[in-house]
C-alpha cells in the first residue's frame, strides 16, 4: 500500500492567536512570508503525496484561495513583468496535485476532523498533518514516515521528548524499542498529568495512518476535554495492529503557541535569502545591546 493521501484538519478556532485569528484562519499565520500551511502541504507533496485533503470550517476561506488559482494578481504581475513574483504565486502547487475540501461544520475534535475525510481518503492509508506543529528537517518528516510505512506497511507516529511537566499538552505514548529511532507502541494516552504519563514521548502532529484507523474513529467515544479524540483512536487500533513510534530527524517548532511561532520566525528569517545577513547583524547588535 502507498500513502498518496493526507488530511490537513484546519478547522480550529485558533483562540490561542486571537486577536490576529477572528477573521483570518491560524493556519495562513507567516513564518516570514510564507503560511504555515503551505509548508505542511509542501512537506506532503516532497513525502510523495499528490491529494491534499482539507478539512475546514467557518473563516476558512483564505486557505482555499491561497491553493487557488488568484486570476486577478497573475494578470496584474504579468501586465507589469514581474515574473518572479508571478512564478511565486502560480508554483504553491505543483501541477500533478489534487486539493479536496471537507467541511467539519461541529468541533468536536482532531479524531472527528479526520474522520470528516473518510470519503476521500476510503480504503487506503493516508497521512495526517497539524500545521501548527511546524517541522525543519531534511529530508521532511513526513518523507521519513512513508519511507518507514513504505517498508513496514504499518502506521507510524511522530515522537519526541519533552519536558515531564509538558505531558498534559500531548499524546503520551510507551512502547518497546525496534531499532534506532522506531518503538512499537504499547499504549498511547490523551494529555495525561505528568504523574500518570507513562513515559515523556509525546505525539507530534504527523501521523501516517492504516485505514483501519475509520473504523476504530466511529466507534470511540469522546474522549480528554469531552472530544473524539485521534489518539483514543490509535489506542483502539493499537489492539488489533502493529503501530510504530518514529524519533523524526529534525526540528519542531509548536507555532500553535506564540513563543514556538515566534522562535520559528527567528530561525525561519535567518535563513531567508532576502532578509538573513541583515537580520543576523540586527539580533547580533540587540544581543550586544541586553549584555551591557
Ligand atoms: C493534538 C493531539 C495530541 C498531539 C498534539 C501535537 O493536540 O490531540 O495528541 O500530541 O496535537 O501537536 P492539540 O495540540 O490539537 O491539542
Amino acid at each position: 500500500m502507498k500513502v498518496t493521501k493526507a488530511i490537513f484538519p484546519v478547522a480550529g478556532l485558533g483562540t490561542r492567536f486571537l486577536p490576529v485569528t477572528k477573521a483570518s484562519p491560524k493556519e495562513m499565520l507567516p513564518i516570514v512570508d510564507k503560511p504555515l500551511i503551505q509548508f505542511a502541504v509542501e512537506e506532503a507533496v516532497a513525502a510523495g503525496i499528490d491529494h491534499m485533503v482539507f478539512v475546514t470550517g467557518r473563516n476558512k476561506r483564505a486557505i482555499e484561495d491561497h491553493f487557488d488559482k488568484a486570476y486577478e494578481l497573475e494578470t496584474e504581475l504579468s501586465a507589469r513583468g514581474r515574473d518572479e513574483m508571478l512564478e511565486q504565486v502560480q508554483d504553491i502547487l505543483p501541477k500533478h496535485v489534487t486539493c479536496s475540501y471537507v467541511r467539519q461544520s461541529v468541533a468536536l475534535g482532531l479524531g472527528h476532523a479526520v474522520l470528516c475525510a473518510k470519503a476521500v481518503v476510503r480504503d487506503e492509508p493516508f497521512a495526517v498533518i497539524l500545521a501548527d506543529d511546524l517541522i525543519d528537517a531534511q529530508p521532511g518528516c513526513l518523507a521519513q514516515m512513508v519511507a518507514v510505512f513504505d517498508q513496514r506497511q504499518r502506521s507510524v507516529i511522530a515522537v519526541q521528548d519533552v519536558p515531564r511537566e509538558d505531558t498534559g499538552s500531548y499524546g503520551i505514548v510507551e512502547g518497546e524499542p525496534d531499532g534506532d529511532r522506531l518503538l512499537r507502541l504499547t499504549a498511547i494516552v490523551e494529555k495525561p498529568e505528568p504523574e500518570k504519563a507513562p513515559s515523556t514521548l509525546a505525539v507530534v502532529g504527523r501521523y501516517v495512518l492504516a485505514p483501519a484507523v475509520m473504523r476504530h474513529l466511529e466507534q470511540i467515544e469522546a474522549g480528554a476535554g469531552g472530544e473524539i479524540q485521534l489518539t483514543d483512536a490509535i489506542a483502539s487500533l493499537l489492539r488489533d495492529e502493529t503501530v510504530l513510534g518514529y524519533r523524526f530527524e529534525g526540528r519542531r517548532y509548536d507555532c500553535g503557541a506564540k513563543l514556538g511561532y515566534l522562535e520559528a520566525n527567528v530561525m525561519f528569517g535567518l535563513e531567508h535569502p532576502e532578509t538573513g545577513a541583515e537580520f543576523r547583524r540586527f539580533l547580533q547588535r540587540l544581543a550586544a545591546q541586553d549584555g551591557r
